[in-house]
């Protein structure tokens, strides 16, 4: 190899070296802006589940004979997510719509909302407009995406006889049925105004025994099968009803 040759090769590989700590420079800096981008994202997240939490919160104060039935319904609708369609329990707006289900109910008096005993006709048809007035209260928060869902539809019944739309089947938003569930297992393992709560086992054949009517039977099923193993491993951190 003559002169000119060799220092043109030193000269590329010189190139070719500074040109490879540019790029090192440069995924470097990329890495470093994606974490701050991942960061933000999680924090922004983090601050919206807060702000979704406390206007959920809100509204249950004003109906004093379901509190913490918020905290309790969301538990349970997301673990049998999670068991369902674990895809659905890791969208964030899933959760916001278990949260704010019944945020509607701050349009509904709270003489009906708060009365001991059972409700008249007219007074039903009061209440079950609360699926409706949420849907109106959140349609402008466009970052709740498919929690919309879930507000209207968490009152519709396998068997088309809930309210307000009368859909059947898979016509209902799957989360929606699901919170079904979650809903009916805790006001019968509550102690009520008007009744005491119902032991685990009895609110367990109650979910079965309406398989197929109110409840989507697989989601029912696998609520019961969810329950008993959760109940039979002393191990498990999550505390379900006596
Ligand atoms: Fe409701």
């Amino acid at each position: 190899m003559d002169i000119t040759a060799a220092e043109d090769l030193e000269g590329t590989r010189r190139q070719l070296l500074l040109f490879a700590e540019d790029l090192q420079t440069i995924v470097a800096r990329e890495r470093e802006r994606r974490e701050e981008a991942e960061l933000a994202y999680r924090e922004l997240s983090s601050s919206y589940l807060g702000m979704v939490r406390t206007l959920a919160e809100v509204c249950e104060a004003k109906d004093t004979y379901t509190r913490s039935h918020l905290d309790r319904t969301y538990q349970y609708a997301l673990m049998l997510t999670r068991r369902i369609a674990p895809e659905l329990a890791e969208r964030a707006e899933i959760g916001f719509g278990y949260l704010l289900h019944d945020i509607g109910k701050v349009g509904i008096p709270e003489a009906i909302l708060n009365k001991p005993g059972p409700l008249t006709d007219e007074e039903w048809q009061v209440m079950r407009t609360h699926p409706v007035i949420g849907v109106t209260l959140v349609k402008p928060l466009r970052l709740l995406g498919d929690a919309v869902g879930i507000i209207r539809s968490h009152h519709e019944r396998w068997d088309g006889k809930g309210y307000p739309e009368g859909l059947a089947g898979e016509d209902i938003y799957l989360p929606a049925r699901i919170f079904m569930i979650a809903d009916c297992f805790d006001a019968m393992t509550t102690d009520r105004p008007y009744r005491k709560a119902l032991p685990l086992h009895v609110a367990l054949e109650e979910i079965d025994r309406h398989a197929g009517t109110q409840f989507d039977p697989d989601c029912a099923r696998a609520w019961v099968a969810l329950c008993d193993e959760v109940s039979s491993d002393g191990a498990s951190s999550f505390q379900l009803p006596r």
